[in-house]
């Protein structure tokens, strides 16, 4: 078995992780054509010069579906083709109105739970008539879609934010979920700040390696509104928090922070907790995650030391180990 990898970032790390024969296959990696090929590298190939490659089996496994498209126009069987990621699988069917590729990414598939609507999950298409429920962080997506249901349904007052947006891939639910309420999304659009991230290491609150591997500045303002349902209620506020804090006053029914880092989240805290509704949730990413918790965990500490009293909050057995704080 001789297979190609397209993807060097935290989804391929996560897609190899997982599938252990694949690892053990892996001959060969993928790369778009803007970018140089590595000196005195033989087994890593431009997209454009794949016809000339033998191989079984082109695994993508990153998060740019660009990739996709170009790998497609340069001829690729597809059924040489696997999506190793749920938001391609999900980009794909959107583009194209159906899945004549293959695919390998964690799914849930009982029908069983299809049918009696415990299903909140991304349900997207079907595969030999069987309904294919992408597990893309499930946990997480599912509580957000229930938070919001009690939320709307209780007619809890306020806005809705995320404080660390990347490339908007959690914000489009927020924005699915709740319609009919502003969305705030603060983040650099650049990636993390340099002396914040150092700042991190040196107090002992992530390792370099973790934040090195992922400095997230392959976003900008457009990926993230192109993936907004309701663009018409997103505000956003680009820069360094808590410099981007709106000047009018706002509550807020829902917020997600997802910012990694020690000083952002304390930082949040103090801002989103005190505008919350009553009944309404702060998803905390990263609480329980041995990359970033030791920072998350004393952000949240050292907030409560601050206010002198305790956050009630939920953990919760999403890929990150979020907590969900409640007023
Ligand atoms: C883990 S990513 C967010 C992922 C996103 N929530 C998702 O689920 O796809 C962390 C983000 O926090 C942002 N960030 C970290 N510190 C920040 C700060 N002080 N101000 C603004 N953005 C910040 C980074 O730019 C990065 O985009």
């Amino acid at each position: 078995m001789r297979i190609l990898l397209c993807g060097n970032g935290i989804v391929s790390e996560k897609y190899l992780d997982t599938y252990r024969m694949v690892r053990e296959n892996v001959k060969g990696y993928v790369i778009s054509d803007d970018i140089p090929l590595p000196q005195n590298s033989e087994n890593v190939f431009h997209i454009s010069d794949l016809c000339k490659v033998e191989f079984d089996e082109l695994d993508i496994a990153n998060s740019h579906f660009e990739t996709v498209v170009q790998i497609l126009e340069v001829g690729i069987k597809k059924e040489k083709i696997v999506l190793c990621y749920v938001g391609l699988v999900y980009e794909y069917l959107k583009q194209y109105g159906k899945l004549d590729v293959r695919v390998r990414v964690p799914a849930v598939l009982t029908s069983m739970m299809v049918e009696s609507g415990m299903v909140y999950g991304n349900r997207i298409g079907s595969i030999n008539n069987t309904e294919l429920v992408i597990n893309e962080d499930y946990c997480r997506r599912g509580t957000l879609q229930l938070l919001a249901r009690e939320i709307n349904e209780r007619g809890i007052i306020g806005d809705v934010a995320e404080l660390g947006v990347y490339r908007g891939d959690f914000s489009q639910y927020i924005n699915e979920a709740f319609p009919d309420r502003n969305l705030y999304l603060f983040d650099t659009f650049e990636g993390f700040w340099k002396e914040q991230e150092m700042q991190n290491v040196s107090s002992g609150f992530s390792r370099e390696i973790d934040i090195m591997n992922s400095d997230f500045s392959d976003t900008c303002v457009s990926t993230v509104m192109k993936k907004m349902i309701h663009p018409h209620r997103v505000i956003i506020r680009k820069g360094l928090f808590p410099e981007t804090i709106p000047d009018e006053p706002i509550g807020f029914a829902f917020v997600s922070i997802d910012c990694d880092l020690y000083q952002p989240i304390l930082d949040g805290l103090r801002y989103f907790f005190p505008r919350l509704s009553n009944r309404g949730y702060i998803m905390l990413h990263d609480y329980n995650n041995p990359k970033f918790s030791v920072g998350v965990k004393k952000a949240l500490s050292d907030y409560e030391e601050e206010i002198g009293e305790r956050v009630m909050y939920v953990p919760i057995p999403d890929e990150s180990g979020s907590i969900v704080i409640m007023k």
